[in-house]
Parts: structure tokens; C-alpha cells; sequence
């Protein structure tokens, strides 16, 4: 049952009923019209009243039909809005919990709008790339106003119910109830109020106008496109917005914002954002693991190591109100960590982000401690030492000797075999890798390593943390560098060898900055540390002597250009400040190098750069797929948008290489397997990525 049907004297109750938001899905389409059926054909029925069950009115659409033939069928959004409209009997919207996106607009369409206090209203389909297209751009600004109808649509943000019923002069509520207990009873008296009014109103009919006219939305259209810039739907929602207080007819507003939302719906914008809004659902769901799993219960955390990435760990727990116990060697190494989180917090409550008092709060859930011995109720402890093997064992062996049973023991390490960790202890299945990225409070990004005896309840229970932490998790296989590290390391390369050929560090970070990434490789390097990058090389002459580097970075490193921790990189910095200024004696060192290996330097395009950068990430990703590093190809789309600042209109680097075509892209790669100064080897194209084009397919 999607909707059910009752009747209260002389008034119809329609209540959608489809947990969890009574998203508007076929079935529940189907039931309202029913009802609304049912309702004009009972003569004893006066006034209809629609509302919903459990906590929300209604969410709007129903995400599981996108994508479907279900979101468009009849009766659609459109043919239901037209039916409360036309009801000859005043239809009551009784709002609360939850009024969004079609939800809203459904509301619009009725007579009259009852609300409960506490109710989040919004139209967030610019979140996804689109603009409401029901109607909501053309009603919403009837009811509010142009800027606060736009202020809604284009920030996609959810405003309160009580705060909308305060605004003077405002339509979109016509009574604000005393409490959401409250709720249906007044909706019934009001709905009898109104029962013979004549003629019933509708929003269509309110005028809409700005007294500034197209300047106020030509001012309009040009700050949403300077504060989206590579999204075009925030534009259009003015534009959409705009037909609505200029064009004549009603009905031919609604024409224009169905073109614009259609042509929204095909862009490849709004198609990378959809993309990654399952992408980053579907990451929580591990092949063989059942959602049903039991979760071990975790209520203490232990983090062990205070340096960079132990101190933001800990905050992650904090904040979500987790105590955490903090275990250092040394006093000295504890003060100075929770002196690091000291200085983190106070900034955010300088800036106002956090209250005084919620800091007290969240730094009076740590403990610390020089003594194994407090960690023994952890329920999750977490390793944030000296990336060493052999510390790792130390910390590992101790953790096994006086870790409660069940506990789960966790590494963040970014480059060590899990496998190997998890054998230090006489508890494998315990073992998990939890791979935070820098800086730890703030990134979103959290792998989850699965090593070849993690119990499924270990990792079920750090995927259900990682949500409570509000981290976007996804699992990843023993290899070395994981998922994103191991990609990384071939884009790096490609950097390398572009320099080595023609380019200046910044030309490469410009092109692929222009492309969408947060920073280009340089940059990045400069920002993280030369020297990480520099040690792992070293690992790799040793451990494949036949593999292809440039030899600029160590030559930068022999420089003690480590980056802008020393102030010096491939870039200088002045201190205190992040702006990567060229310099000359880098650009000769790198010129040096060229004339010492006998290359001649040629011109490189953007174009060159950027696929040369993006698709060394698509063919490793594809020998990742394969290995079953990484469980599905949006897995790996969410560790690059959320992980390392791919642009998130183009969808993560497998929706792009979709996007392209992945046959163009196999073709690339075959055209730079024939540059002499490049990897031939690393361009074959991956086994998958090979399958895929000869079969028509793209990645899943
Ligand atoms: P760090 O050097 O800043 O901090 C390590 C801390 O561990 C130091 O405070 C040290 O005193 C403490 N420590 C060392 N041995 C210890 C022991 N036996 N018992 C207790 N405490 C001990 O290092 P960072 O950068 O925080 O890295 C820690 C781990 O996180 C490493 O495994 C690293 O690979 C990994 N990682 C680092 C990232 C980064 O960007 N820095 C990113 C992701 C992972």
C-alpha cells in the first residue's frame, strides 16, 4: 500500500505511505490518483486532505525508479499536479517532516497548504545537475517572491517551515500548526473551513513579477554562474525562474522550464552528479557481505600515534561524540598532538563554525596515555604510527596482548600489507585497514581495506563507522597504494615524463586544473611532501628495476625542495601563504635533464596533458577492477572525486572514460605506447579495458 484512503466525516484523508519519504514513485502516483478518484465521487466528501505517513510529506521523487522507465509513466508528476488542480473539491496539503522537490511541488499544486513547525521545505534538484520540473519554478516564486523563491532553487538548501510561515507576505503556507502532534486535527478543521469556498485558488493564478525587472535576473544569472562555474543548471534555474515572471501565459512558463529541465537532464553535468549520488550510496554495499550483517558494538575508540594523521582521527570520533583515548610514546608527543587539535578546533570557532561550548564538549571526550593497558575496553583501536613495518609489528603484538576479545584493530597505513599487520596478531579476522587521507578531520574519503581474513562483521561494522563519522567509505583490496595511491602513482609518472618532454610544472598543473582538478600534480606534490613520493621511488628501483621514471622529482629532492613545508617545491612559497610562485632554478634543472638524456623538447597542448594524466587513472583503475582491488567502477569513481579532487561535474575518472567513449580512449593509449619517451608497456590497455571496447560495453 503506497497510499491509503479514509474518510472523516465529510472530509477525504489521501496519506502516502512509502517509507522511507514517500518518494513519489509509479505506485504511489498511482494510489494518490486513486484516491483523489474516490474523493470527487463520494458526495458526502466535502474536502480532500493529502499528507503523509511516518516522518515526511514527501521527499519527492522516488530514487530507485531514476533512470527507469517508472519516472515518466502515467500517471507522472506532471498529470497528478493537474488533477489536484482541477479537483473540484479544495485539496489541503498537511505538511511535515520532510517537503522536497516533487513533494513540494505536489504541494503547490493543492488549494491550500496546512504545515506543522520543523519541517525541512526545499527543491534540491540543482543538486543533481537539474531544476525542478513540475512545476516548482513556476509556483514557487508565486508564492514567496522571485529572490527568495531563486535564493531556494539555486542554493538547492532546505529552509524551515516556521521560518517560511514568518516572511511577510509570504503564500506557500496558509497556517502554521502548533505542533506536528497537531497537525492532522487542525488540517481537518481547516480543511472544513474552506470546504464551500468558491472559487477554489490556485498559485498558477497569483502574479509574479521583480520590480527590477531582467536586470535583477541578468544579476542573478551572473552570480550563479560565478559561483558554479562548471555547472550549468544553477544558471538555467534563473532562466527558468525568469519565464516565470515574464512570460504571458502560465502554461508557457511551464513549456520553458520543461525545456530547460530536459535539456538539464541530458548534460553531462547533471548525468556525473546522478552518477555519483548512487555511485556514493552503492559504495556502502560490499558484494558478500549482507546488509543484515550484526555490527559489533563500538563505543570507545583508541587511536594510537598524536602526529598528523592520529590527531585528525581522533577528531573525526570526537565530533560525532565518540570518547577516544589517544596512546603516544612520549608526553612531549602528546602535547603537542592535542595541542595540534587544540589549534584546529579554535580555528573553527573563530570562524564561527563551532560553539565555544561544543568544543569544550568534544575535547572532554579525550583521554590520553602513555600505558597499552587503557586501551583495554577500546572497541575500535585505530594505529596511526611511523609508516615501519617494524614498528607496526611492535604496536600490533602489544594491541593482541591486551585488546578485549572482538575488538577490532585497525591500521591507517597508506602503503603496508594488511595481510601482513593482520599476522602479527592470533586474531587475522579482527584486522582491518582504515586508510584516512590528510587532513583526516576534513576529507571525505575513507578506504576501507579488506584483508584476506577480515571477519565480514569487521568490515560491515567500519562501514556503518565511516557513516557515523560522516565519511564516505569505500573498500578496497590488499595491493600496494590501494585503490587511490596505486592510481595516483601512474598519473604522477605520466606528470613526469610531460615535463621530461616539453612542459613546465605549471603549464601541466594549469591544463589539468582547467580540466577541473582541485590541483594539478605539482601542486600536489608540493602540498603532501616531495619526499613521500621520493621514498617510494626508492622502494620501486629496488623492487622493479625496469620500470620508467623521470628523474626530476629526486633531482628536486637531492635539492631539499620537499615542498611547501620548506617553502620550496617545484613551486616557491612565501610563508603563510599557499601560492605556488614558477621558479627559474627548477625550470633549468628540469631543462639540464632533458639535454643530459638527449631530448629535444617539443610543444604539448592541453589536450595532450590532460588525457595523458586522466587516462593513465583509467587504465590502472581497469587493472584494479580485475584484480578485484576495488569491488565495482563507481567504488573508484567515489575515492577520486572524494579523495583527490577530480572535478565532480565530469563523475570520477570511469564516468569520464564513458563520457569520452571508451574506444577513443584505447585509441589514445595506443598512440602514446608509440612515444619514445613514455611507458609503452603501461599503455597496453588494460585486459578489461580491451574486453569492454571490443564488446560495445562500457564500464558498469
Ligand atoms: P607522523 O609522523 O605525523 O605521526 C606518527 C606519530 O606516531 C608520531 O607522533 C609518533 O610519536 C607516534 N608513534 C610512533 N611510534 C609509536 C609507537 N610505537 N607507539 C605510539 N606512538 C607512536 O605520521 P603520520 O603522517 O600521521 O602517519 C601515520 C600513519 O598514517 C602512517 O602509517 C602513514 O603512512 C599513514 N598515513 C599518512 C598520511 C599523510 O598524509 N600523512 C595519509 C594517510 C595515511
Amino acid at each position: 500500500m503506497t497510499a491509503s484512503y479514509q474518510v472523516h466525516g465529510d472530509v477525504a484523508v489521501v496519506t502516502l505511505n512509502h517509507p522511507p519519504v514517500n518518494g513519489l514513485g509509479l505506485a504511489t502516483r498511482q494510489a494518490l490518483v486513486a484516491g483523489l478518484e474516490k474523493a470527487g465521487q463520494d458526495a458526502a466528501v466535502k474536502a480532500i486532505v493529502i499528507t503523509g505517513a511516518g516522518k515526511a510529506f514527501s521527499g519527492g521523487a522516488d530514487i530507485t525508479e531514476f533512470g527507469t522507465d517508472k519516472a515518466f509513466a502515467e500517471p507522472n508528476l506532471h498529470t497528478v499536479i493537474s488533477l489536484v488542480e482541477q479537483s473540484s473539491k479544495p485539496v489541503v496539503a498537511a505538511i511535515h517532516g520532510v517537503c522536497m522537490g516533487g513533494g513540494l511541488e505536489l504541494s503547490l499544486a493543492c488549494h491550500y497548504r496546512v504545515v506543522a513547525p520543523g519541517c525541512s521545505v526545499a527543491l534540491p534538484e540543482v543538486k543533481l545537475g537539474l531544476l525542478p520540473g513540475a512545476g516548482g519554478t513556476q509556483r514557487l516564486p508565486r508564492v514567496l517572491g522571485v529572490e527568495a523563491a531563486l535564493n531556494m532553487i539555486v542554493s538547492g538548501e532546505a529552509v524551515k517551515s516556521e521560518f517560511i510561515a514568518g516572511m511577510p507576505g509570504q503564500k506557500l503556507f496558509d497556517k502554521l500548526v502548533s505542533s506536528p502532534e497537531a497537525l492532522m486535527d487542525e488540517a481537518l478543521a481547516f480543511a472544513r473551513s474552506v470546504a464551500d469556498a468558491r472559487p477554489l485558488p490556485l498559485v498558477r493564478n497569483l502574479p509574479c513579477a521583480h520590480p527590477q525587472g531582467d536586470a535583477y535576473f541578468q544579476f542573478a544569472r551572473n552570480m550563479a554562474r560565478g559561483m558554479a562555474k562548471n555547472f550549468p543548471a544553477p544558471a538555467m534555474c534563473v532562466d527558468a525562474v525568469q519565464a516565470a515572471a515574464t512570460k504571458k501565459k502560465f502554461a508557457d512558463g511551464l513549456v520553458a522550464e520543461r525545456e530547460l529541465f530536459t535539456q538539464l537532464m541530458w548534460s553531462p553535468e547533471s548525468r556525473s552528479l546522478r552518477h555519483l549520488f548512487f555511485a556514493e550510496r552503492a559504495a556502502s554495499k560490499i558484494p558478500d557481505v549482507p546488509a543484515d550483517t550484526p555490527l559489533r558494538k563500538i563505543e570507545k575508540v583508541a587511536v594510537i600515534g598524536a602526529g598528523t594523521m592520529g590527531g585528525g582521527i581522533a577528531m573525526n570520533f570526537l565530533n560525532a561524540g565518540v570518547p577516544v583515548t589517544m596512546l603516544e610514546m612520549k608526553q612531549e608527543a602528546i602535547e603537542r598532538g592535542v595541542g595540534v587539535m587544540r589549534k584546529n578546533y579554535e580555528a573553527q570557532v573563530r570562524k564561527g563554525k563551532l560553539k565555544q561550548d561544543k568544543y569544550e564538549q568534544r575535547m572532554a571526550l579525550l583521554t590520553t596515555t602513555l600505558s597499552y593497558d587503557d586501551l583495554k575496553d577500546a572497541d575500535l583501536i585505530i594505529e596511526a604510527v611511523f609508516e615501519d613495518i617494524g614498528v607496526k609489528e611492535a604496536v600490533f603484538r602489544q594491541l593482541d596482548a591486551v585488546a578485549r576479545p572482538g575488538a577490532i584493530l585497525a591500521s591507517n597505513t597508506s602503503t603496508l600489507d594488511v595481510n601482513k599487520i593482520a599476522a602479527f596478531t592470533r586474531r587475522p579476522q579482527d584486522v582491518v585497514g582504515m586508510h584516512f587521507f590528510s587532513p583526516a578531520n576534513v576529507m571525505k574519503l575513507l578506504e576501507v581495506v579488506r584483508g584476506e581474513k577480515t571477519a565480514k562483521d569487521v568490515l560491515a561494522t567500519v562501514m556503518a563507522v565511516a557513516k557515523k563519522i560522516r565519511k564516505t567509505a569505500v573498500v578496497a583490496g590488499v595491493c600496494d597504494g590501494f585503490i587511490g595511491n596505486r592510481m595516483i602513482e601512474q598519473y604522477v609518472r605520466q606528470a613526469g615524463f610531460l615535463i621530461d618532454e616539453g612542459c613546465t610544472p605549471a603549464q601541466v598543473d594549469k591544463a589539468i586544473e582547467k580540466f577541473g582538478f582541485a590541483m594539478g600534480p605539482f601542486r600536489m606534490g608540493d602540498l603532501a611532501g616531495n619526499d613521500i613520493g621520493w621514498a617510494i621511488r626508492k622502494r620501486r628501483y629496488v623492487e622493479h628495476p625496469d620500470m620508467k621514471y623521470s628523474k626530476t622529482a629526486d633531482l628536486l629532492c637531492e635539492k631539499g625542495r620537499f615542498g611547501q613545508k620548506v617553502g620550496k617545491g617545484w613551486y616557491d612559497y612565501v610563508p603563510g601563504k599557499r601560492d605556488a610562485i614558477p621558479n627559474a632554478e627548477v625550470v633549468a634543472m628540469i631543462e639540464d635533464y632533458r639535454k643530459s638524456e638527449g631530448i629535444t623538447p617539443r610543444k604539448i597542448g592541453d589536450e595532450e596533458i590532460v588525457q595523458r594524466l586522466v587516462f593513465s587513472l583509467v587504465n590502472e583503475a581497469a587493472h584494479i577492477l580485475e584484480e578485484g582491488i576495488a569491488n565495482k567502477a563507481s567504488d573508484i569513481d567515489v575515492v577520486y572525486i572524494f579523495g583527490y579532487g577530480f572535478p565532480v561535474y565530469r563523475g570520477g575518472p570511469l564516468n569520464y572514460a564513458n563520457e569520452f567513449g571508451l574506444f577513443n580512449v584505447v585509441a589514445a593509449m595506443r598512440r602514446f605506447a608509440q612515444n619514445p619517451h613514455d611507458d609503452a608497456a603501461f599503455w597496453q590497455p588494460a585486459p578489461l579495458l580491451a574486453r569492454l571496447v571490443a564488446e560495445g560495453k562500457h564500464f558498469a
